[in-house]
């Protein structure tokens, strides 16, 4: 089944064509039951949950088939044809946010040439679409109107199915998705050095002398692997942050959550403060690359075992602090300090309530998604904690990991295969807790 699936719920829009084709349901997913759900929240409301994590053997078996060819038990298997991103970043930047009335009217401008492009991108046409998703929200409403309009647009003029997408739970799914591109999703962690994996990065071979290449070369790279359920997922974007325990691609259940911002927004907050350019994450993550903030140091919000939750305003504030406090503009040494001092606060609560959350339930596989799940920092971080606990790790690509399309259709890939459609009566919501 060839889908086209939009994104346009914040400042990205995100059209991409996926191959969709029936998967088999794993063993384990069939034995999670809403059951063990509710065992699961009791637990660790009670927080009685600290199990042994499992033994390093589970922990070091490989999550999953990496061949082109075999399906990840419990979840369809999805190839991406094309993926198209236009991002409005440029267009906000003086304003230092996000303008909602802004963003709509880029969205409307920007949606049928990113449409055409995906398709052209996948070498197909419309006529070769057979089902549509878009992202139904979380999101601003404005935003979200747009890609859902163009989607029911479709979708009823030639007479196809359309699934609204959960945003979050498309973050949350995003390390499923397998490219045969070099920025790949890869379980980092535990496994061989990287100086013994094979590269990743496509060959192309054509002409005489390909054959002769191809017999001489190792044969082509599987595509990366995928997370096994169950996993614990983290989803840390701007306006979310938090656990979830995923058991398959439609039940998960949410552990813990911020109390107050989400890192995204902390990064972009602080990334103002600082001067830098809109968004903060990806400026101040630029700003700390091979920064050692020394003894500066900032505070991690609710550092205690009692709770997975999440906080970041604390930081925040202490960052505003600490620049009042100087009465003059950051120079450029303080800016990276402060930077890299900030990163390291956010990165260590992410990576050690992660591995907590793992821990306490006694599943040694993790993945990440949402735009700061790019962040180099938190990356290299997250890998070498793994490492050291014996957790497998699933990182999406870096640009999987803000918003696109290819995670909206993947997410739509249960309820498509099954037959499903919210047609005409689909709806924008603003917000949409999932879990
Ligand atoms: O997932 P996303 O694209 O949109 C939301 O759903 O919110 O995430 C955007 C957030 C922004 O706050 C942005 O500053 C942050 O992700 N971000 C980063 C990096 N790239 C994007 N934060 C830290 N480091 C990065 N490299
Ligand atoms: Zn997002």
């Amino acid at each position: 089944m060839i889908v086209l699936a939009l994104e346009t719920s914040c400042d990205e829009t995100a059209a991409a064509l996926l191959e969709v084709a029936e998967g088999r349901e794993g063993a384990e997913t069939d034995r999670l039951t809403a059951g063990t759900l509710r065992t699961l929240r009791g637990t660790l409301r009670e927080g009685e949950g600290d199990q042994e994590p499992r033994s390093r053997r589970d922990a070091t078996a490989p999550a999953s088939s990496t061949s082109n060819q075999e399906h990840v038990e419990g979840f369809p298997t999805t190839r991406v044809l094309s993926d198209v991103v236009a991002s409005q970043i440029e267009e906000h930047a003086p304003y230092g946010g996000v303008v909602p009335e802004l963003a709509s009217r880029r969205h409307l401008t920007a949606i049928l040439p990113v449409i055409r492009r995906a398709l052209a991108d996948a070498g197909r046409t419309l006529d070769d679409v057979q089902a549509l998703a878009v992202t139904a929200g979380p999101g601003l409403i404005g935003s979200l109107l747009i890609g859902i309009q163009a989607a029911k647009a479709i979708a009823h003029a030639k007479r196809l199915p359309l699934i609204g997408v959960n945003h979050l739970a498309a973050h949350l799914l995003s390390s499923h998705l397998r490219r045969s591109s070099p920025d790949v999703a890869a379980p980092v962690s535990p496994g061989p050095p990287s100086s013994q994996r094979p590269s990743q990065r496509p060959q192309r071979l054509s002409g005489k002398s390909a054959g002769l290449r191809a017999l001489l070369s190792p044969p082509l790279p599987p595509l990366p692997s995928v997370p096994s359920f169950p996993y614990v997922g983290l989803v840390v974007s701007g306006g979310h942050t938090a656990l979830y325990a995923v058991w398959g691609l439609e039940r998960f259940a949410q552990l813990a959550a911020t109390r107050d911002d989400a890192a995204g927004e902390a990064f972009d907050k602080v990334g103002k403060l600082l001067g830098l350019p809109y968004p903060g994450g990806p400026a101040i993550d630029a700003a700390a690359a091979g920064i050692e903030p020394g003894d500066l140091r900032f505070p991690r919000g609710l550092d205690r075992k009692d709770t997975l939750d999440f906080s970041f305003s604390g930081l925040k504030t202490a960052v505003a602090d600490r620049l009042r406090a100087r009465r003059e503009p950051p120079d450029p040494d303080e800016v990276r300090r402060v930077a890299a001092a900030f990163q390291e606060s956010v990165v260590a609560s992410l990576v050690k309530k992660s591995l907590q959350a793992c821990e306490r339930l006694g599943i040694p596989r993790l993945t990440l998604g949402g735009g700061v799940a790019a962040n180099r920092g938190l990356r290299r971080s997250m890998a070498e904690a793994c490492r050291t606990a014996g957790v497998e790790l699933y990182l999406p690509a870096r640009s999987d990991c803000t918003d696109n399309a290819a995670m909206v259709g993947l997410a739509a890939a249960p309820r498509l295969l099954r037959g499903e459609d919210d047609g005409g009566s689909l709806a924008a919501r603003s917000s949409w807790p999932i879990g």
